[in-house]
């Protein structure tokens, strides 16, 4: 079969992505610093990125100081500029409207709100470019991270001819066309599990749990009130409570939460660690306010109200809570990091050595194996053929980055494409220029040798039954296609 040539419309926006202009450079600054953290990390094990922990989750000068763990970019190193930090929350186009009954929304509460604010579609169907522009332009995240971000779900879970995707279920619109030629069923919206949706999240619950009713998109009040009492329930406005060190505890909670209550937990190298683990930071440094500090530079919060909101989470009078569904948003004075400071794939990486200095068991990629409390982790030596150990990946960011690009993309995504995928060729030329390039650029920044690794991380997940897909109404383990596709088949027409 001939194959489907992508539109004109979606090949001027691939163009326009390429052509985001600081897209990592090898010189970039955050490239630099991160550069300069990985070699102080590797040579005597500490560096600036990584704190100190004292057992203190508290931000120094009771919650008012600078943060011990930042951004590699620190938003603390740039004078508070009121107009350049200013987003508009509040004309018609940008102010908060709660998404009526045809909107999508899904377990992403920085899409959610984006969309409640306009700055994504507010039917909750955005696509590539749109995606990188908002994440970029209302919370500073680097372009190398946003088009990760969203060529990842272009992908996986949307629409590779028009470039569109679903923050949530799937698009309830008109018919797929020539979609159909090349994808196998419909795109699932990000709202998929073990796709791009991963288990021990924040406040949802994982898809398999027992309980949970395969709700993986509404937030457990449960889990949010854990959060909030690790950040001792204080509600001092101003006050940096949940910080990058505080919500990382809060996932180490999360994880063997999961793991002695969810048999089928899983947890695979890009859901795992690099979606839900990223999450818990993203919390910290993008639904934070900033504000000027006695000096005139910035200080990054995160107080209890901006919390809140972030979630569509209400404190009532009586100090009980109500939680909405889908009406995530900003408050209309909250204030972004200067576009200086943004925060990249790089910050990422530092993020999963920070949460593995606070409990090691976060760097684990595996799962339960049908039992609770049954964690069986995969050490990155069976990943990689012997070639690395989870133990050379603690002290070496350059060699996680390269981790992160091999088993999280390069050995899984061909798998998935033909899960997926009728016809191929397509999505893998997408990948290759849009999902690849980011991750690739920083596992090779400073000449670091980022090489294929000779086994493949899909094989490694066919032990744990909780990597199963359910896809189109059919399912499978993650795992066990490998094989199946190794037959000749290509559908997936029963339960393996
Ligand atoms: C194109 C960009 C993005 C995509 C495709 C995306 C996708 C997702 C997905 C699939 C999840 C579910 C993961 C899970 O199982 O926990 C998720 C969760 C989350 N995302 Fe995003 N996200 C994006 C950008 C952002 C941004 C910019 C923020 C912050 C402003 C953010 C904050 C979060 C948080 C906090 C969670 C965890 C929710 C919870 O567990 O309660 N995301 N995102
Ligand atoms: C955010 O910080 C700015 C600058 O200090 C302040 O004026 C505003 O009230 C704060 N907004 C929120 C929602 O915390």
């Amino acid at each position: 079969m001939k194959l489907t040539l992508l539109t004109a419309a979606a090949t001027a926006l691939i163009g326009t992505v390429s052509a985001f202009p600081s897209f990592q450079n090898a010189d970039s600054p955050q490239y630099a610093e991160f550069l300069k953290q990985a070699a102080a990390i590797k040579s005597n094990g500490k560096s600036s990125a990584l704190w100190k922990r004292d057992g203190n989750l508290e931000t120094p000068d009771n919650g008012f100081g600078q943060r011990r763990l930042t951004a590699l970019l620190n938003p603390a190193n740039f004078k508070y500029n009121a107009k350049e930090q200013h987003v508009d929350l509040t004309s018609d186009e940008h102010k908060f409207i709660a998404p009526g009954p045809n909107d999508i929304r899904g377990p992403c509460p920085g899409l959610n709100l984006l969309a409640n604010h306009g700055y994504l579609d507010r039917s909750g169907v955005t696509n590539l470019a749109q995606g990188i522009d908002a994440i970029n332009k209302v919370f500073g995240v680097e372009y190398d991270l946003a088009l990760a971000l969203n060529a990842y779900a272009v992908v996986f879970n949307g629409n590779l001819l028009d470039l569109s995707w679903s923050i949530g279920g799937p698009p309830k619109s008109k018919g797929l066309g020539a979609l159909t030629e090349i994808l196998l069923g419909q795109p699932s919206g990000i709202n998929a599990h073990n796709i791009y949706e991963g288990d021990a999240s924040i406040v949802r619950q994982d898809y398999y749990a027992p309980g949970a009713n395969r709700d993986n998109v509404e937030v457990h009040m449960p889990y949010f009130k854990d959060l909030l009492k690790l950040g001792k329930n204080d509600q001092t406005p101003g006050k940096d409570i949940y910080n990058a060190e505080l919500m990382l505890q809060h996932k180490a909670n999360r994880w063997h939460e999961s793991v002695a209550t969810n048999p089928l937990f899983f947890n695979s190298a890009f859901g795992g660690l690099v979606v839900t683990t990223a999450a818990e930071r993203f919390v910290a440094e993008f639904a934070a306010n900033n504000t000027a500090d006695a000096n005139g530079y910035n200080r990054i919060y995160l107080d209890e109200p901006n919390l809140l909101a972030f979630f569509s989470v209400v404190r009532n009078k009586d100090g009980s809570l109500t939680y909405t569904p889908g009406h995530e948003r900003l408050l209309e004075s909250w204030v972004r990091r200067p576009l200086a400071s943004t925060f990249g794939l790089d910050d990422i990486v530092l993020t999963l050595l920070n949460a593995a200095s606070i409990d090691p068991s976060l760097l684990s990629v595996g799962g339960n194996t049908g039992k609770v409390n049954s964690f069986a982790g995969v050490d990155a030596g069976d990943i990689t053929g012997g070639a690395v150990h989870t133990a050379d990946l603690l002290n070496d960011p350059q060699a996680l980055a390269c981790f992160l690009f091999q088993a999280g993309i390069e050995e899984l995504v061909p798998t998935q494409v033909n899960v997926l995928y009728k016809s191929t060729a397509q999505a893998l030329d997408f990948i290759g220029k849009n999902l690849k390039t980011p991750f690739q650029k920083l596992a090779t920044a400073g000449n670091n040798p980022c090489n294929k690794y000779s086994t493949k991380a899909v094989d490694a997940y066919s032990r744990f039954p909780g990597s199963k897909i359910e896809t189109n109404g059919k399912e499978g383990l993650l795992g066990s296609l490998v094989n199946a596709l190794a037959g000749g088949k290509r559908r997936l027409s029963r339960n393996f």
